[in-house]
């Protein structure tokens, strides 16, 4: 599925005179089976752009084009069940999508309300909760006992659970521990390599933006800055200072390493085992 942003402004309904806009006029494409991350600082955008990606917020301007839906003002939406099956969003704050009496409930919502058939249900839910890392103990707890971290999982494995063909996840690892936001990205990446869905992740962590995105979007005050791959990004010192971000430790270290083995690749470098193997290779 691809999407299409075509001139999208978004303004927040509000009393006041001077509403600033909280997107101006992106422009952007995002194919099927990409990963893209979206980036920016904290009020940039990043949001209330993938909120207008499966119509939960509409342009105030301008329009998303998706296979045959085109989410615009004042055109209804036909259809939309079928776009909010194709399009899974994992909020930033999973207690908004939760409200279910127990796990097992609120992971089959979603399928449930999509049509799924007594056999595609049967074990489901326990299957998803394993995927991120949840043993079947949970499917009987309320959603409103579990911890922020349990919460968040549990929120993806509801999206995971009816099997959308693009995943959108809004600092999907945030609050978790590191073991198991790895996991979780792992899951991700995953579900892109080996079953071709598209991948859309915000996120503040530039480990995760060089390691598993293909493009990255960067955001700043409502703007699309840049659309571009990691490499070009990292690479660009007067962009990254606009942004205002940091490049990834290991880039860095790859980087003053390239300084005595100039044979060092480094687009290869995504990580720390990735590192050691180009290294390997020159020295
Ligand atoms: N419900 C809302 N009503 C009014 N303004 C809002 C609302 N939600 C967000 N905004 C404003 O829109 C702008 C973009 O917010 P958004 O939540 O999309 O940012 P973000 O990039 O996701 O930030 P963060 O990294 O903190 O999650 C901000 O200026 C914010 O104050
Ligand atoms: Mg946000």
């Amino acid at each position: 599925m691809n999407i299409k942003i075509n001139h999208l402004s978004y303004t927040y309904p509000s009393n006041q005179p001077f509403k600033e806009d909280a997107l101006s006029d992106i422009n952007a494409s995002i194919k099927s089976n990409d990963f893209v991350a979206i980036i920016g600082q904290t009020g940039s955008g990043k949001s209330t752009l993938i909120q207008n990606l499966n119509g939960l917020l509409i342009p105030t301007t301008g329009q998303v084009e998706i296979e045959d839906y085109i989410i615009k003002k004042k055109v209804k939406l036909k259809n939309i069940k079928q776009l909010r099956k194709k399009i899974g969003i994992v909020f930033q704050f999973p207690e908004y999508q939760l409200f279910e009496e127990n796990v097992e409930k609120d992971i089959l919502f979603g399928p449930k309300n999509f049509g799924f058939n007594e056999k595609q249900l049967a074990g489901l839910a326990k299957k998803v909760l394993e995927e991120v890392g949840l043993d079947e103990t949970f499917l009987k707890k309320s959603p409103f006992e579990l911890s922020g971290g349990e919460k968040r999982r549990v929120a993806i494995a509801g999206i995971l659970a009816f099997d959308p063909e693009v995943l959108i996840v809004d600092e999907p690892t945030a609050g978790l521990d590191p073991q198991t936001a790895n996991k979780i990205m792992e899951l991700f990446y995953n579900l892109y390599k080996k079953q071709h869905k598209t991948i859309i992740l915000v996120t503040h962590q530039m480990e995760d933006v060089l390691k598993y995105a293909n493009h990255v979007m960067a955001l700043k005050n409502g703007k699309l800055e840049a659309y571009t791959t990691p490499f070009r990004l990292f690479n660009d010192e007067k962009l990254m200072s606009h942004l205002q971000i940091e490049m990834p430790l290991i880039l860095k270290i790859a980087k003053e390493t390239k300084k005595k083995y100039p044979d060092l690749d480094l687009s290869k470098v995504k990580d720390i085992d990735s590192f050691v193997m180009q290294l390997k290779d020159v020295i």
